[in-house]
């Protein structure tokens, strides 16, 4: 039986030694799940580790403590056999498509890669018979099998990305500020045609990025990272409408408002103060040296993710 949720991450730690005794928590002490067939959004400020959690979720990087429960098995204690058919299930696309695809390979060989490790197609003219179909799936043409990367627009670079990893058949795919790089009209076409597949293959999407408006439209659920933290989660519009926690207040007033008669009225709350090292962090709440709202307590005690009511959680203790 297929499980609702087909990843459940719990506790999720993946700390980077930095030096002697220097130990900086990227990713620490998390906990979420992704619905089949649906889009998490994953916004925070640079640094504050969201990379490191799409990176982790696709073995690229070993945890260092937590669950990840896929489709109702635990990655971490997979043999190297079921951790090989449970990576092909769970791909990436990363924001810089030039830097990720090898330069020199031509383009069905690096869509054809994944082909072969996953022992996809009998013979090398059956996977090309995929590889062509993958292409035009994206919106390219088979003739682009044979051209190198640096032969095609930033678009056409990230479509070949998306056309690798569809390549395996995943279930689930973290893509990591795809579109970040690319003009806003072709931002716009890849997030359609990542909605399509989605659509179509009943995909599942981690979808990581800074532009908090593209993050509304794409997904269903939206996570707020803070320095390693989860500090805000919720349903459809509820964080965009209704944020609770003080940093996704400034972080929200930050995005202009397309309204330009709301736009002027509008109050920007910077986010100011010193942002705390992700080195051998303090316990309180990472967030307290900037947060207006911070009490005694805040520098003291790490505050939990709570439901602050129907499924919106927060990691605050002054909630409102
Ligand atoms: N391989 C590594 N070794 C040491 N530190 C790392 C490594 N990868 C990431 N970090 C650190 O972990 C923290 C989180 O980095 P990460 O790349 O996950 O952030 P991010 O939220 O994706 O940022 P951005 O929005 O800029 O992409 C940062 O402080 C970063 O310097
Ligand atoms: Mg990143």
């Amino acid at each position: 039986m297929l499980s609702e949720q087909i990843l459940e991450v719990k506790n999720l730690k993946k700390y980077f030694d930095v030096g002697p005794r220097q130990v900086l928590k990227a990713v620490d002490d998390i906990s979420f799940s992704i619905k089949r067939g649906s889009t998490l959004g994953l916004v925070g400020e640079s640094g504050c580790g969201k990379t490191t959690v799409g990176r982790t979720l696709v073995s690229l990087y070993e945890a260092d403590g937590g669950e990840i429960i896929f489709d109702g098995k635990d990655i971490m204690s997979a043999n190297k056999k079921e951790l090989k058919q449970l990576t092909r299930r769970m791909q990436m696309i990363y924001q810089d498509p030039y830097a990720s695809l090898n330069p020199f390979f031509t383009v069905g060989e690096i869509i054809s890669e994944g082909l072969i490790i996953h022992k996809i197609g009998a013979n090398k003219k059956e996977r090309m018979e995929i590889v062509y179909e993958l292409l035009e799936l994206v919106g390219l043409h088979r003739e682009h099998a044979n051209r190198f990367p640096h032969e095609f627009s930033g678009g056409q670079r990230q479509r070949v990305g998306i056309a690798r990893s569809l390549a395996v058949e995943p279930e689930f795919i973290v893509c990591d500020e795809a579109i970040s790089a690319l003009d806003v009209s072709i931002q716009a076409q890849i997030v359609n045609l990542l909605v399509d597949f989605q659509d179509k293959m009943g995909l599942t999407y981690l979808f990581i990025a800074h532009d908090l408006s593209m993050v509304r439209y794409i997904s269903d659920r939206t996570a707020v990272m803070y320095l390693g933290k989860l500090v805000e989660l919720g349903d459809g519009d509820e964080v965009y409408s209704h944020p609770v926690h003080p940093y996704t207040q400034g972080l929200l007033s930050a995005v202009p408002i397309a309204d330009p008669r709301r736009e002027r009225s509008h109050k920007v709350q910077l986010l100011e103060g010193e942002v705390q090292s992700p080195i051998n962090p303090k316990p309180g709440c990472r967030f307290f040296k900037r947060c207006p709202k911070a009490t005694g307590i805040c520098s003291e005690v790490t505050p939990e993710l709570i439901d602050v009511g129907s499924g919106h959680m927060a990691a605050c203790h002054n909630i409102d």
